[in-house]
């Protein structure tokens, strides 16, 4: 029999095994790949997901010269480099974002939240202001939180150190977001006077992030499971949005701790709209639906 078949079956109209461009992943092979990425990224890959994950692994896997997943498991096993692990987690997270997210959000942090924040912090001759784009993907929360923000100071924004973390694993949506160019679709959120001033088109079909804008912004490669986070000093404001749904409660309870340990008194966290914390094991407090509060000033 030939192997990379063998485990096909339809028991009782259940199939058992997904044959992709004639890949398979094999109960066994799924299992390998569903902990990797669990214990290395924290994404909860579900049995569902099955179809999924082949489905965006095989042109990898067979442009890299393998004809099972095996043979590609045991590379992933003895890469030292690491580089075939940013591979896959390239490969399997999945990076959907837009300009202007959930905008609702956007209207309370320029509403609410700046004005708080900057309030406090002039009382204390204090001007900067750190905010964490946690799981950015490709750029356009970031974009989207300094074009706010230099529209709130104004003429002030230069006194101000009020740049952004924004921070991913993804190596290709990183690459995406510090490149800055987005196709024409991408951008029809973009409130049209925001597009003048922070785009510029560049083709047909094409715009480009003003290099001032891009500036402002730290794009980094990082792990939001690190068990320690390096950062010297904590965040005013923290967004991880439309990230911990993938992630199963003990990761996400875990990560919103480590969010907590580093989020300044007084300051935000917003997760998505369709995420929530439980109340109970939740050390922010609440404050409405989707943005929480760290107690402090
Ligand atoms: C759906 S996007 C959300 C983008 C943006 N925050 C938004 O709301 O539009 C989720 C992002 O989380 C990132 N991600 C998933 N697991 C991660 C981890 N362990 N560490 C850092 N980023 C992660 C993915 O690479 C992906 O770009």
């Amino acid at each position: 029999m030939n192997q990379s078949f063998e485990n096909i079956g339809n028991i009782g109209g259940m199939v058992l095994n997904e044959p992709i461009g004639g890949l398979v992943i094999g109960d066994a092979e799924f299992e390998t790949i569903r902990h990797l990425i669990y214990e290395q990224f924290g994404i909860n890959l579900t049995e569902q997901k099955r179809s999924l994950v082949a489905g965006r692994l095989q042109k990898m896997i067979r442009g890299m010269g393998f004809t099972r997943f095996s043979e590609y498991l045991a590379h992933l096993e003895t890469d030292a480099s690491k580089q075939s692990l940013r591979d896959l987690i390239n490969r399997i997270s999945t990076n959907h974002t837009f300009f202007f997210r959930e905008t609702a959000h956007f209207d309370y942090f320029c509403q609410t939240v700046l004005p708080e924040l900057t309030g406090r912090l002039k009382q204390r001759n204090a001007r900067d202001l750190r905010i964490w784009s946690a799981g950015c993907s490709s750029g356009e929360e970031a974009y989207t939180l300094v074009m706010l923000m230099k529209e709130f100071f104004g003429m002030d924004y230069g006194q101000w150190d009020a740049g952004l973390l924004a921070t991913d694993i993804s190596t290709d949506a990183l690459a995406t977001a510090l490149n800055g160019i987005y196709p024409e679709e991408r951008t029809s959120m973009i409130p049209s006077n925001f597009k003048s001033r922070y785009f510029k088109k560049i083709s047909e079909d094409r715009w480009a992030v003003d290099p001032a804008l891009k500036r402002e912004i730290i794009f980094r490669r990082f792990n939001l499971m690190t068990k320690t986070f390096p950062f010297k000093q904590p965040f005013h404001v923290i967004f991880c949005r439309n990230v911990m749904i993938y992630f199963d409660q003990p990761t996400r309870e875990a990560l919103v701790q480590r969010f907590f340990e580093f989020t300044a008194p007084g300051g935000y966290l917003f997760i998505g709209h369709s995420e929530s914390l439980r109340r109970d094991a939740c050390p922010y407090d609440y404050v409405m639906p989707a943005v929480y509060r760290k107690r402090g000033e």
